[in-house]
């Protein structure tokens, strides 16, 4: 089996009138996390929603296993296994914390969703304890969490993470980095978008830089990897 899960080649998206990715090359491999950086409006959500299937790709090709997925409407990125945490959450506010997890299954015909949710429930206790409650009623830590949980419950093959610490108080980010690193040491390939450059860094294998509309920076993260040099690359 190839190591590479998910290749973009030549990626370009936008909106009517605005382009936004005018080419842009990446891998993700099996058991991988890949932090995709770059300033506002960069272009970050727009690719991880090209992926997804939320927006349509004008080019290239998005390789998942193998088979060009480009262009697939967004349930048949997700029946493919590709699960998005989006960044703007998209949960029920007025449903129970159980009943948003259940619709993250709610797709998968042969999902085990007790056996699902008795997993997540493991891992995420505090939502085990608030099963029951509405998830408007939850701080935005809580919420990012449900929504994280409800994409495990789509049994993902690659998870896509939307700025998991975006907008949250300092004592959730550090919650949910750790989540992410618990899902990172379980073997989740992971594409992840984030702003928080050390939160991303703790948890990435690699890094790309995204700025006019191309990769402008890429790497692996190792010890040695300079934060303020990825800053300046973003913003300068
Ligand atoms: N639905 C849309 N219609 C038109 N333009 C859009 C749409 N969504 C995003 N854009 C524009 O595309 C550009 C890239 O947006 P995108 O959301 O991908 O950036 P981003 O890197 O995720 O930014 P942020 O860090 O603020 O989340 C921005 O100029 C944005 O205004
Ligand atoms: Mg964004």
């Amino acid at each position: 089996m190839p190591d590479d899960l998910l290749i973009a080649e030549k990626l370009e998206a936008g909106y009517p009138g605005k382009r936004i990715l005018l080419g842009v090359d990446f891998a993700v491999r099996r058991g991988e996390a890949v932090v995709l950086l770059g300033a506002n409006g960069s272009g970050k959500s727009t690719a991880l929603n090209a992926v997804s299937g939320f927006v349509r790709p004008t080019g290239g090709r998005i390789l998942l296993d193998g088979e060009d997925i480009a262009g697939l409407p967004p349930h048949r990125v997700f029946a493919e296994g590709v699960v998005q945490v989006s960044q703007a959450r998209d949960l029920f506010p007025d449903m129970s914390v159980e009943d948003n997890l259940r619709l993250g299954a709610a797709r998968r015909k042969d999902a085990d969703v007790p056996a699902l949710l008795a997993r997540v429930y493991l891992d995420f206790p505090r939502l085990a304890e608030r099963r029951g409650q509405r998830v408007r009623t939850m701080s935005g830590g809580e919420q990012q969490m449900v929504a994280i949980a409800r994409a495990l419950m789509g049994t993902p093959k690659i998870l896509l993470l939307d700025e998991p610490s975006g907008g949250l108080a300092p004592r959730f980010v550090s919650e949910i980095a750790s989540i992410v690193a618990r899902l990172k040491a379980a073997g989740t390939t992971m594409l992840i978008v984030e702003q928080n450059i050390k939160l991303a860094l703790d948890v990435a294998d690699r890094f790309l830089v995204l700025k006019s509309g191309l990769v402008a920076e890429r790497g692996d993260v190792t010890r040695a990897t300079s934060q303020e040099a990825i800053v300046r690359s973003i913003y300068l």
